[in-house]
């Protein structure tokens, strides 16, 4: 089975084509064309930018995945297209042309929800399906969800951050430093180099949360107490690099302690047999190796995304829309393509 996987959610523009054979999955072709220089200047997504780029590109990026794949439209056997949660604008213009392409050439189309598309980035090309029931850490721009999957298809959320997302957060403090965007990656950099030096600055910043009982978070305080503590220091003189190192090297410090006690808080509590992370952050090598030894001393399996499918991508979307076209829990009809942002439906 080929299955064309489209993905507009945000600010990147993606097609995919995924071939399902004995079950497993196999990534033929997964194409991003990236806005990130479009919206620099901004500092984050620009809405209408976004889906203007969306409209010029998506084409391109489906007909360029065909290409690499040396497949035609007509092979294709399943659309899948992400229907939410996103930017709406966005969202409209994938929908829209998945929604064409299944009428013109008569294919069943599938609205894929994309936090479950972030739960399959992890078993793309895995050759072993996951133990369940699992905990899975979804940790992006958008978003910062503890979910449980109990079995295929079924999930509950039972955490997730009452304001600003984890990737949020790793952007707005990056931008406080001046370290560019998006923050994630910036701040990621500073932090491995400033393992290397032998003289460090030592900085404490609060884990915010990290005590409370329940499995929600909240980083909105975590980015003030940098706003406060560069402004104190700007007092005394303009921010050395040697500082700004310092104050990101806490920042991923701090957000990271929170994410794994959080993490395997709920992992304990559930008694789960694995534990996932996925989304933009889990590109952060460090978040990466801490949960996977902390998952495994708890006796516990651990997945995680191929660094290619970390952030958004539509291999994922593709995944998530063969379980959905398998199990029958969507019907495929262009009709029932709607914008929707619920995880279970
Ligand atoms: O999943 P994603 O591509 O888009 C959303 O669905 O939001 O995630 C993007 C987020 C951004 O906030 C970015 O700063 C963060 O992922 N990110 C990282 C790293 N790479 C990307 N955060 C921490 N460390 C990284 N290496
Ligand atoms: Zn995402």
């Amino acid at each position: 089975m080929i299955i064309l996987g489209i993905e507009t959610s945000c600010d990147d523009t993606a097609a995919s084509l995924l071939e399902i054979s004995g079950n497993k999955p196999k990534v033929i072709t997964s194409i991003i064309s990236s806005q990130v220089k479009i919206h620099v200047k901004y500092g984050g997504v620009f809405p209408s930018l976004a889906a203007r780029e969306h409209i010029k590109n998506l084409p391109k990026v489906i007909n360029l995945a065909l290409k690499e794949a040396d497949l035609e439209i007509s092979e294709v056997d399943l659309i899948a297209v992400t229907r939410g949660p996103g930017l709406v604008s966005s969202l409209l213009v994938g929908m829209a042309f998945a929604q064409t392409l299944a009428w013109k050439y008569s294919k069943p189309i599938i609205g894929i929800n994309h936090l479950e598309g972030h739960i399959a980035s992890t078993w793309l090309n895995e050759t072993t399906t996951p133990s369940l029931p699992a905990i899975c850490l979804i940790v992006s721009g958008g978003h910062t969800e503890l979910v449980l999957i109990k079995k295929p298809g079924s999930y509950k959320i039972v955490g997730q951050t009452l304001d600003d997302a984890a990737g949020e957060a790793f952007d707005k403090i990056a931008r406080i430093l001046g370290l560019g965007y998006p923050g994630g990656p910036a701040i990621d950099k500073a932090a491995v180099k400033d393992q290397t030096k032998k003289i460090r600055l030592k900085i404490e910043l609060p884990r915010p949360m990290i005590n409370s009982k329940n499995f929600d978070f909240s980083f909105s305080g975590l980015k003030t107490a940098v706003l406060y503590l560069t402004r104190d220091l700007k007092k005394i003189k303009p921010l050395t690099k040697k500082q700004k190192t310092a104050i990101a090297t806490e920042t991923q410090h701090a957000i990271i302690d929170v994410l794994v006690n959080k993490t395997l808080r709920a992992a304990m509590k559930y008694k789960v047999k694995s534990v996932m992370l996925s989304g933009g952050v889990s590109a952060n090598k460090t978040l990466r190796d801490i949960l996977e030894q902390e998952s495994h001393k708890l006796g516990m399996r651990f997945y995680k995304p191929e660094m290619q499918y970390t952030t958004d991508n539509a291999a994922m979307i593709a995944l998530a829309g063969y379980w959905n076209y398998k199990s029958k829990k969507q019907k495929t009809d262009i009709k029932s393509v709607v914008v929707n942002a619920n995880l279970s439906i």
